[in-house]
């Protein structure tokens, strides 16, 4: 197997998901800015992954402020929170996991440096741990929306890789095949960056998962020729209507399911659900560099002065939303009224 991300020696590991499947490369960080930025780089992707790579990389940061002034300490703090929160702008867990770092700072203010300094770190660890248990959980019930001999498909990488493990939409996948069900998965190949050739076809091949590599262009006929029962993705923000931003090429499968019948179901942890983001136009939609698009690895595959276009991802609208699977059940229906009951049912939970 693999680990995604770990904090070993204090210090975080990560596989380098920039080189899979071709080479499986760990990296090891020392200091926050390298981890924001292998961030920025998608040396790390996925939004839970981000978000504990964010968590760790301020936990690393904090450790590293030598012992000084109270005020000083707290300048740096910020510094360290702000850098870690720009790394990237779509996926809400990034802000979520700044936040809750920031909330821990401020509750314990009072105790010693040392003090903030243990308790920072054992927060980044413990939400590791969290993210995998959230995962299982969401599994099962998504699971449930998973008929018997089901054919999935999915798109970019919602798994072990882009959360601390286990993942969301090959979470629920994961436990339906755990569940005693036959399933199998179509991954689009997810362009530009391959997520769904590179990575979800490597995890699901290790795990035994019976997984058939489509470019992204070939889903429809899929659909239309029955052969797709049902599709799961990931999020990387769920505003509080359900329009959800997930990788580019999302919406093209949403819409494409509507008009075949096809179920499509969204997966993810209560924390990419944001509240404060009314409805999908409020969702920031980060844009990448064109040689992303152009380029596939080292290789040019067109012209290199081509003008090029590179929104990272697309915002879905709710009604071509079947559930959204979190780890407090399916929401469905009027998602302004379920979401909300499960974001405060899991911060209760924790409380
Ligand atoms: O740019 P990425 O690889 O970080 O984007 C990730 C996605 O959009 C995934 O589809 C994902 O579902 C969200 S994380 C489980």
């Amino acid at each position: 197997m693999f680990e995604t991300i770990e904090w070993k020696d204090d210090k975080v590991v990560m596989i380098d998901q920039t080189v899979l499947p071709e080479k499986e490369v760990y990296l090891t960080f020392d200091n926050y800015k390298d981890v924001a930025d292998a961030i920025t780089k998608l040396i790390i992707r996925g939004a839970p992954a981000i978000g504990v790579a964010a968590a760790m990389g301020i936990a690393i940061g904090a450790l590293g402020i030598s012992e000084i002034k109270r005020d000083e300490f707290e300048k740096q703090f910020k510094g360290i929170c702000d850098y870690t929160n720009n790394a990237r702008p779509t996926a809400v867990n990034l802000r979520w996991a700044v936040e809750r770092m920031q909330k821990l700072y401020e509750e314990n203010k009072h105790l010693s440096l040392g003090e903030i300094k243990a308790l920072l770190k054992k927060e980044a660890i413990e939400m590791r741990e969290e993210d995998i248990e959230i995962c299982k959980t969401l599994g099962r019930h998504g699971a449930k929306a998973i008929p018997q001999n089901a054919c999935i498909l999915t798109h970019c990488n919602a798994g072990a890789l882009a959360t601390a493990g286990y993942g969301t939409a090959l979470g629920v996948i994961r436990a339906a095949q755990e569940a005693g069900k036959n399933v199998e998965v179509y991954s689009d190949e997810t362009r530009p960056f391959l997520q769904g050739a590179r990575l979800t076809t490597w995890e699901l091949m290790k795990d035994n998962i019976p997984v058939t590599m489509i470019c992204d262009n070939m889903a429809g006929y899929f659909m239309k020729k029955g052969k797709i029962d049902v599709v799961v993705v990931g999020a990387d923000r769920i505003a509080a209507n359900g329009d959800t931003a997930n990788k580019i090429g999302t919406y093209s499968v949403a819409v494409l399911a509507k008009e075949n019948n096809v179920p499509f179901y969204v997966a993810a942890p209560t924390s990419t659900v944001d509240l404060r983001c009314p409805d999908g136009d409020g969702i920031p939609i980060e844009e990448r560099h064109g040689d992303e698009v152009i380029k596939i690895g080292n290789h040019y595959i067109a012209p290199r002065d081509v003008k090029t276009a590179y929104p990272a991802f697309d915002v879905t609208p709710a009604k071509y939303i079947t559930g959204i699977i979190t780890e407090e059940g399916i929401a469905k229906g009027d998602y302004t009224k379920t979401l909300k009951k499960m974001v405060e049912k899991a911060q209760a939970d924790k409380e």
